[in-house]
């Protein structure tokens, strides 16, 4: 058994890993990698035997914006052990690896763990947090001035300005934001948020949502300018009035004026070092 990390461009080992993924998971990265969209900022630490990968662990290199400062970020994603092979010690050694490898060059790492394995990661130094969600109490008065378009993202003019978009989107919250985290927006939204990517009419400026009956889940707002979060409601005409949860805090709603109430959002783990408040996590950047 050896260990192989950062192998994308290998395709047989990449199609291995997309298979465990396939099976563990139910989710696959090759059209990731096929639009070009998996970058140098996810890699692939794996162990590998007899050219199969049957354990590993994936690193997301990126930066947070974390109590108000720019923190240097590896979010740990893809942990699995295909299960003809678990409880042989090889998350462990991948774990212990990928934590002494990259201790140096990261401020903290993090991550979102399965409710089936709450118990494991504590073992390796991470603790316990979770992120949250906001409701609105505050009634707002939507004066629709725009509306939004559903992006077809199997059209590859709508991906590719979609793409740009992200790239240059503006952090929004400077108690907790992602930064550099392009490739894995491309991930979901090529994936479960593949029908949730809103274009506002006339603009560059996306929403990501999810309409349900009674409400609205807002997960982003992508766009190089900054704009009143009042912009954003009046774009979803009648719906906002609906019941708005918000998956991100835009700086101007930490005003008295705007009343909000915070739920449980995921479970997550950190290491290193820890956010001080409560904080909300880019959905479109959770690996
Ligand atoms: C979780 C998982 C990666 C563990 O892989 P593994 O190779 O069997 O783990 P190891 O044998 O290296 O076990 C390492 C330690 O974790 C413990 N452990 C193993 N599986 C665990 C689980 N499901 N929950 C809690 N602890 C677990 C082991 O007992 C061992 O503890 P010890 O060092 O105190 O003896 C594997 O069970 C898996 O692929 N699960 C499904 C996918 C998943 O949920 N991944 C996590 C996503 S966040």
């Amino acid at each position: 058994m050896i260990l192989i990390q950062d192998y994308k461009s290998n395709d047989p080992l990449r199609k291995s890993f997309d298979k465990l993924a396939n099976l563990v998971f139910g989710i696959s990265l090759e059209e990731w990698f096929t639009k070009g969209f998996w970058n140098d900022s996810y890699k692939c630490h794996s162990l590998v035997e007899d050219g199969v990968v049957i354990s590993n662990v994936s690193t997301t290199h990126m930066n947070l914006v974390l109590n108000g400062q720019k923190r240097r970020a590896i979010q740990l994603g893809t942990v699995m052990t295909h299960p003809d092979f678990r409880n042989k010690g090889l998350a462990a050694t991948l774990m212990k690896t990928v934590l002494d490898h990259y201790q140096g060059q990261t401020d903290l790492f993090y991550l979102f763990p399965a409710e089936a394995v709450m118990q494991f990661y504590p073992k390796y130094g991470f603790t316990h947090y979770h992120d949250i969600f906001y409701t609105l109490e505050t009634v707002v008065t939507s004066s629709p001035t725009s509306s939004i378009t559903r992006v077809d993202i199997g059209n590859d003019f709508e991906l590719g300005k979609f793409h740009d978009a992200v790239q240059s989107r503006r952090v929004i919250s400077s108690t907790f934001d992602t930064l550099d985290c392009t490739s894995i927006y491309m991930w979901h939204c090529l994936n479960d948020l593949r029908e949730n990517i809103y274009r506002i009419n006339g603009t560059d400026n996306y929403l990501v949502l999810r309409q349900e009956s009674e409400k609205i889940r807002l997960y982003d707002f992508v766009s190089d300018t900054e704009y009143p979060f009042t912009y954003i409601l009046d774009s979803l005409g009648p719906d906002s009035q609906k019941e708005i949860c918000l998956h991100f805090l835009p700086d101007e709603l930490s005003a008295d004026r705007w009343k909000l109430r915070e739920h449980k959002n995921e479970d997550m783990f950190f290491r290193q070092i820890t956010p001080s408040s409560t904080f909300s996590h880019q959905v479109m950047a959770h690996t």
